[in-house]
């Protein structure tokens, strides 16, 4: 074992270096998420939903809570401003069986911002405060939160943050190494981290940037890591959680996906989709086939045909056909396997 780190919230969650799938919106449904689970992720968290939509009983945002047990333990994240209703929606949560409640403290986008929530709210440590404080109240389960270095390089406040965090009962903190500023532009920081630990008691989680299995094995060596967390990377790519794993537990890589594993895997996550959302699901697939066909020969052709497709049956033939197209012309390597892909938030 090249690392040993233990991530604990309670006496239900503890884990060995664990790896944890970041929330992303419009990316981390319950597909998706039971996907990363069964390759290997520790903890996976839902989308964002809005707190203000969960108490006016908004379908959509019940949705993005729906849970399989096959997925345990999973984090629902809330985003929010008002602390009396991000503590009804954590209730709400609760009710609808999450592990733990993640508030998020670290959105950039203007829509959220603008309504003084997600990263906005690190303008405002004693409000922020006060929520978990009031959402901690109102639960059993693990309340954690997930924000940033600060909103502007001129202000970084995160020392402060996690300070107020840890006493208004937050079990853990997760900590994008960038400013709010950055969105999700240049390099996470990880020097952070081991100044952070270094105010707070509770477990601390790193994120930002961790774009293969070695990777991951600097970010979990980092001193003052308890656990980390992956997004991007994990998009298309679902197997670095298990490779990530192999490679702490073994010390040497592990033969990386094959494409035919790629392909069957990127079928599957269609399937899923589709059981849970119908045609609608084979639509907001759309979004992963650019994932799973990375580094690819000739895959942006195959793509163009995938995403104008509306039935599963002409899926499956394009891929099985580009696959025999791959095999027959001796292209079954891929390239920039280990780079970030590009993941467009949608808000
Ligand atoms: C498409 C997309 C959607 C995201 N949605 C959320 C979200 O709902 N909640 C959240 O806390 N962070 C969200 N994030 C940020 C990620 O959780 C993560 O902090 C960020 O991508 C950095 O990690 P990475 O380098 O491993 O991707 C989102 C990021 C992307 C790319």
């Amino acid at each position: 074992m090249l690392v040993d780190r233990t991530f604990e919230l309670n006496k239900n969650i503890k884990i060995k270096n664990a790896i944890l799938l970041a929330p992303m919106e419009g990316i981390t449904d319950l597909p998706f998420r039971l996907l990363c689970k069964e390759l290997g992720a520790d903890i996976v968290y839902t989308e964002f939903v809005a707190s203000e939509a969960l108490i006016r009983d908004v379908e959509k945002s019940f949705n993005k809570m729906l849970i399989d047990k096959k997925e345990r333990p999973v984090a629902i994240q809330i985003f929010g401003s008002n602390p009396k209703v991000m503590a009804e929606a954590a209730k709400i949560a609760e009710e609808e069986g999450a592990d733990i409640v993640d508030i998020n403290y670290g959105c950039w986008v203007k829509k959220v911002v603008n309504n003084n929530a997600g990263a906005a709210l690190m303008k405002n440590p004693e409000l922020m405060a006060e929520i978990t404080n009031e959402c901690s109240a109102s639960v059993k389960i693990p309340v954690t939160i997930k924000t940033r270095l600060g909103w502007d390089k001129k202000s970084i406040n995160i020392f402060e943050i996690a300070k107020l965090q840890e006493k208004a009962g937050a079990k853990a903190i997760t900590v994008h190494c960038r400013t709010r500023d950055m969105k999700i532009t240049g390099k996470a920081d990880w020097t952070f981290i081991p100044k952070i630990k270094k105010e707070i008691s509770i477990p601390l989680v790193l994120n930002g940037d961790i774009s293969s299995p070695q990777v991951a094995l600097e970010a979990i060596k980092t001193e003052g890591a308890d656990a980390i967390m992956i997004g991007r990377a994990a998009v298309g790519n679902p197997f670095i959680f298990s490779e990530a794993k192999y490679l702490f537990e073994n010390g040497e890589e592990m033969p990386p996906a094959t494409i035919q594993k790629r392909i069957d895997v990127c079928i599957k996550h269609l399937e899923n989709c589709i059981e849970y959302k119908g045609q609608q699901g084979l639509y907001e697939f759309r979004k992963h086939y650019s994932g799973y066909l990375r580094g690819m020969f000739g895959a942006t052709n195959v793509r163009q045909k995938l995403v104008v497709s509306e039935e599963i049956n002409d899926i499956k033939k394009i891929l099985s056909d580009y696959y025999d197209y791959l095999v027959e012309n001796d292209r079954l390597s891929i390239n920039n396997h280990s780079e970030i892909p590009k993941v467009q938030c949608r808000r």
